[in-house]
């Protein structure tokens, strides 16, 4: 455990931060917390230190490919690899219930395509057994979908990137067009946040397939978390919603793979359209007003 390397993606606040302070306290050696903002960064490992805890600290902007691959050559030069790669970084809609193209591509930027550019630079140099954990969302299971070509073309046990690709830009081209079709998800507020994190869902899948050296890679729901995302509206803290992305980093027996948890650290099946665990705005909207109210 000592000589474990692990990062977190946007970790200055928020359940980042959570996650590096339950990995310091679990003895992992090297955990970095990462930020795109360097002061940000900076006071947030001050915080931790104020605490015994001892993390490193790292500038990562996750959808600047440079930013990812100077921090890759960084880790391969300071400790010859990676063990743990928390992808937590995300964003929500700055609209809750209204869908724009201009904040679609953002959100789809960040909680999508950057996983993509972290596989490019961040797997060359993954150990082999390391565990690679996407922080997903009620919002990233298959039940947040209806429209069933897409729901049959994403669960296909050969799922392919160019699928996840092209159902990411699907969205992107209705939304742009004026043609999105309510009847063709669950719900419609947080539209692209919810397409973001199935898309992320299903790369776990594809990432899986193609990974091996016995390399992990899981995607999780860390539950309705008290955080600035949520205008700190939610039903776990920060340190309660660490512990499931944890349990993955260290805990789980190696040979789960490609699977999709919640934050009660429960597998749930992704590809059941009948768990109808997608993510029901109404909840989110009425703890929202319980926090306006205060
Ligand atoms: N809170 C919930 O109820 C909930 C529920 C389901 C899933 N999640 C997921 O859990 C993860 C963490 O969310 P949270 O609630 O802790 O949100 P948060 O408090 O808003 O924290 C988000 C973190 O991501 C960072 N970030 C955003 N864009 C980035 C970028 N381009 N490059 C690098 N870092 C970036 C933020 O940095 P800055 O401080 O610089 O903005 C911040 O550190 C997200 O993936 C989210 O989708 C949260």
């Amino acid at each position: 455990m000592a000589e474990k390397v692990a990062v977190v993606t946007g970790s200055n606040k928020g359940i980042g931060y959570g996650i590096v302070r339950e990995l310091c306290k679990r003895g992992v050696g090297y955990v970095y917390l990462t930020a795109r903002d360097v002061k940000r960064g900076k006071e947030a490992v001050e915080s931790l230190k104020k605490e015994g805890f001892k993390p490193l600290f790292h500038q990562l902007e996750v959808t600047d490919k440079n930013s990812v691959k100077s921090f890759a050559a960084y880790l391969k030069e300071k400790h010859g690899g990676l063990d743990i790669l928390i992808n937590n970084a995300g964003l929500i809609t700055a609209n809750f219930t209204e869908t724009t193209y201009e904040d679609s591509v953002q959100v789809i930027n960040v909680n999508y395509y950057s996983i993509l550019t972290l596989q490019q630079f961040m797997f060359p140099i993954l150990r082999d057994n390391a565990r690679v954990i996407n922080v997903s969302s009620d919002c990233g299971h298959i039940s947040n979908l209806k429209n069933v070509y897409w729901i049959d073309r994403l669960t296909k046990e050969d799922i392919k990137l160019e699928d996840v690709n092209a159902f990411v830009n699907w969205f992107l081209d209705s939304v742009k067009k004026g043609t999105v079709n309510e009847n063709d998800f669950a719900e419609t507020p947080l539209l692209a946040y919810r397409i973001s994190k199935v898309a992320l869902c299903a790369l776990t899948r594809v990432q899986q397939n193609q990974v091996g050296r016995g390399i992990s890679i899981n995607s999780l729901h860390p539950g309705f978390v008290k955080t600035n995302m949520t205008k700190t509206a939610g039903f776990l803290t920060v340190e309660e919603a660490s512990q499931a992305p944890v349990y993955l980093a260290l805990d789980i027996d190696q040979s789960v793979k490609g699977k999709y948890f919640w934050f009660d650290k429960t597998e749930k099946e992704w590809t059941d359209t009948n768990l109808k665990l997608h993510c029901v705005y109404t909840v989110f909207e009425n703890s929202l007003k319980g926090v306006n109210q205060n």
